[in-house]
């Protein structure tokens, strides 16, 4: 393909899920934050475009053009869909190019964070700015392109940069939670056994044999994140840590960790962190731990295991 200069961009933080993945489903309260990395979105101007390029996507990276006609996989959707979004044509002479240190498909707000540098960086080519309304549509439709019925926390999340509360309901309810202090947190990484989707199928299978019991935890889970909420805001990196602990807990007691969550953790734990827990749907994915203080170590100790790591912070 030929190429010719000219440069827009587009950048995204990825998002974490702090307390309350899982119950969140069940109407309790979670809470959210952006995370400091995340994905960013190069546009050029070429003669045969529009090309979308994403080099780690996959084993060997991708690269799409847009569909047509509804013709193509997902990532061929999404494309044309974001090129609609900023009125660009599905022969517009550009090619996007979307990368960065997030890790992708592991809970961590990867689709959102794609979603919302690629409509940035096209808009930027276009000499647009999009409104916090219209990004959440494209980013909204984008996700449902991929996840079917996503729940808007993850593109909320990493369009608005925040840590939010957020109820779930018909309307869903966000509020920004303001941290009393920046959360040095790693993260650690390995392959999920299967979908979001299907963690949540399977918990609510369990739920159906236990109902009262489950919903005395998912009670018990929506406490904690409020709880989790005002230690945040009161910048309790103590408290925060044992919280972690706790969720983490009920989550297990859920059924969503795995052999590799639970390695992680204590892991992390072992190495000085205050608190550690998987974070999103489970099964693998990836886990979090709070570590003020010998963050290098906890991902050296992580990454002698086997497992991708990298320390970010939360703001
Ligand atoms: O792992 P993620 O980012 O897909 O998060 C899933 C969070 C759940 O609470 C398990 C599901 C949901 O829709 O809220």
């Amino acid at each position: 393909m030929s190429m010719s200069g000219s440069l827009a961009a587009g950048a995204a933080p990825g998002k974490v899920i702090l307390f309350g993945e899982h119950s969140v489903v069940y109407g309790q309260p979670a809470i959210a934050a952006a995370l400091g990395h995340g994905l960013g979105a190069t546009v050029e101007s070429c003669d045969d475009g529009p090309w979308l390029r994403i080099p780690r996507w996959g084993s060997e990276g991708l690269e799409v053009r847009p569909s047509v006609d509804g013709k193509g996989d997902a990532m061929c959707s999404a494309f044309a869909l974001a090129l609609r979004m900023t009125d660009l044509s599905l022969d517009a002479g550009v090619r996007v190019t979307v990368d960065g240190q997030l890790p992708l498909g592991v809970g961590l707000g990867s689709s959102a964070a794609f979603a919302v540098a690629l409509l940035r960086g096209l808009a930027d080519q276009q000499g647009q700015q999009l409104s916090h309304q219209r990004l959440s549509e494209g980013a909204e439709a984008i996700e449902r392109i991929f996840h079917g019925n996503p729940s808007g926390l993850d593109h909320t999340v990493v369009i608005t940069g925040q840590c939010l509360h957020f109820n779930r309901g018909e309307t869903p309810r966000f509020r920004e939670v303001q941290l009393g202090a920046e959360l040095p947190i790693v993260i650690a990484w390995t392959p999920r056994a299967g979908t979001t989707r299907e963690a949540v199928a399977q918990l609510k299978a369990r739920r159906d044999q236990c109902p009262v019991e489950y919903d005395e935890l998912f009670g018990a889970m929506g406490r904690l994140a409020d709880a989790g909420a005002a230690a945040l805001e009161a910048g309790d990196l103590q408290r925060i840590g044992t919280l972690f602990d706790l969720n983490h807990g009920y989550l297990n007691a859920c059924g969503v960790s795995s052999p590799a969550n639970e390695k992680m953790v204590h892991l992390a734990r072992s190495a000085g962190a205050l608190g550690a827990k998987l974070t999103g749907a489970g099964r693998g994915g990836a886990s979090i731990a709070l570590a003020p203080d010998d963050p290098n170590r906890v991902v050296e100790v992580l990454r002698e295991a086997g497992f991708d790591a990298l320390f970010t912070t939360v703001r």
